[in-house]
C-alpha cells in the first residue's frame, strides 16, 4: 500500500537520508525507531508531501504521492494546533479543508480521550500531552488509508503513555488502518507494531527489520515476558551499535 523506493533527501550538504526503501501493507502496524537526528522526522515530511525529494519514489496504492497533500494521515512531532482555533475546530480543519467536517465524530473521539470539556477552549489552555491528543484525534478523524504517527505518546507521562498504547491498539484492532509509527520508546514498538525498524544514524537507511511475534489483541502481560525482554535487548543493542554521541531518539 504505502511504498517508499529508494529515497535520497539532503539539506544543503547534510545527507540526512540515504536509499531508504520499505513497504507498508494494508492493515499493518509499522514502528520505526532511530537514533536522534537520524531522519525520522524528515521521512515524516517526506511522505505527508509537505518537502521535496532528491530522489527515489513514495507511492500510496501505486500512486506517486510526491508534493501531494491530504492524501496521509499525519500528526507532526510538535502538536501544530492553530492558536486562534477551539480545539474542535482544530480537530475538525482537516475535514473542513475537504468541505465535509463531521463535527459529531470529532465530539465523540474528544470525549474518549478525556477532552469533551475542552472542546470550545483555546489550544494555549492545554498541557503539551493534551494537545498531542488534539492532534492525534485530528489524525485520526481525518479518515486516510494510512495515519503516520511522529513520536505521539513522547510528551505523556509515563501512566498517560501506557493509557494511551492500549487506547491506541483497541482503536486500531477495531479499525486496522495501516500505522507508521516513529518512537524512540523500544518498549512502545514492541508493544504496538506488527513490525520495527530499526534506522542507522544519518543518513538514515534501514539497519534491520524485527517482525514481533506476539499475538493479538495484546495484553499487558506480554510486557513481562522473557520474550519481550529478550527482543528488548536485541533492540537496544541494535540502536547502541548506531549511537555516537547523541542518545538514542
Ligand atoms: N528544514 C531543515 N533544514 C536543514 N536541516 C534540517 C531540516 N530539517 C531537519 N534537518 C536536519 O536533518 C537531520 C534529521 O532531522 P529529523 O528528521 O528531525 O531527525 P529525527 O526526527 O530522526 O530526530 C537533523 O540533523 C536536522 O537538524
Ligand atoms: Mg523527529
Amino acid at each position: 500500500m504505502l511504498n517508499i523506493q529508494g529515497i535520497h533527501k539532503s539539506f544543503g550538504s547534510l545527507q540526512v537520508i540515504n536509499n531508504l526503501s520499505f513497504e507498508v501493507k494494508e492493515g499493518e502496524f509499522v514502528a520505526i525507531i532511530g537514533p536522534s537526528g537520524s531522519g525520522k522526522s524528515t521521512l515524516f515530511q517526506l511522505i505527508g508531501g509537505i518537502s521535496t525529494l532528491d530522489g527515489g519514489a513514495i507511492l500510496l496504492d501505486e500512486e506517486d504521492i510526491q508534493l501531494k497533500r491530504g492524501t496521509i494521515g499525519y500528526m507532526p512531532q510538535q502538536p501544530c494546533l492553530l492558536p486562534w482555533r477551539t480545539i474542535l475546530e482544530n480537530v475538525t480543519i482537516v475535514e473542513e479543508l475537504q468541505q465535509q467536517p463531521h463535527i459529531e465524530q470529532a465530539q465523540a473521539w474528544l470525549e474518549k480521550v478525556g477532552l469533551a470539556q475542552f472542546e470550545n477552549a483555546y489550544p494555549n489552555a492545554l498541557s503539551g500531552g493534551m494537545q498531542q491528543r488534539v492532534s492525534f484525534i485530528r489524525a485520526i478523524v481525518s479518515d486516510k488509508p494510512i495515519l503516520c504517527l511522529d513520536e505521539p505518546f513522547s510528551a505523556l507521562d509515563e501512566f498517560t503513555r501506557l493509557e494511551m498504547q492500549a487506547w491506541l491498539l483497541s482503536i486500531w484492532e477495531q479499525h486496522r488502518k495501516s500505522i507508521l509509527f516513529v518512537t524512540h520508546n523500544i518498549e512502545e514498538a514492541l508493544f504496538l507494531a506488527d513490525r520495527i525498524l530499526v534506522l542507522t544514524k544519518r543518513p538514515a537507511t534501514i539497519k534491520e527489520e524485527m517482525i514481533v511475534p506476539f499475538e493479538r489483541p495484546r495484553s499487558e502481560g506480554i510486557r513481562h515476558s522473557a520474550k519481550f525482554y529478550a527482543l528488548k535487548q536485541q533492540l537496544f543493542n541494535y540502536l547502541k551499535e548506531e549511537k555516537d554521541d547523541a542518545y538514542v531518539d
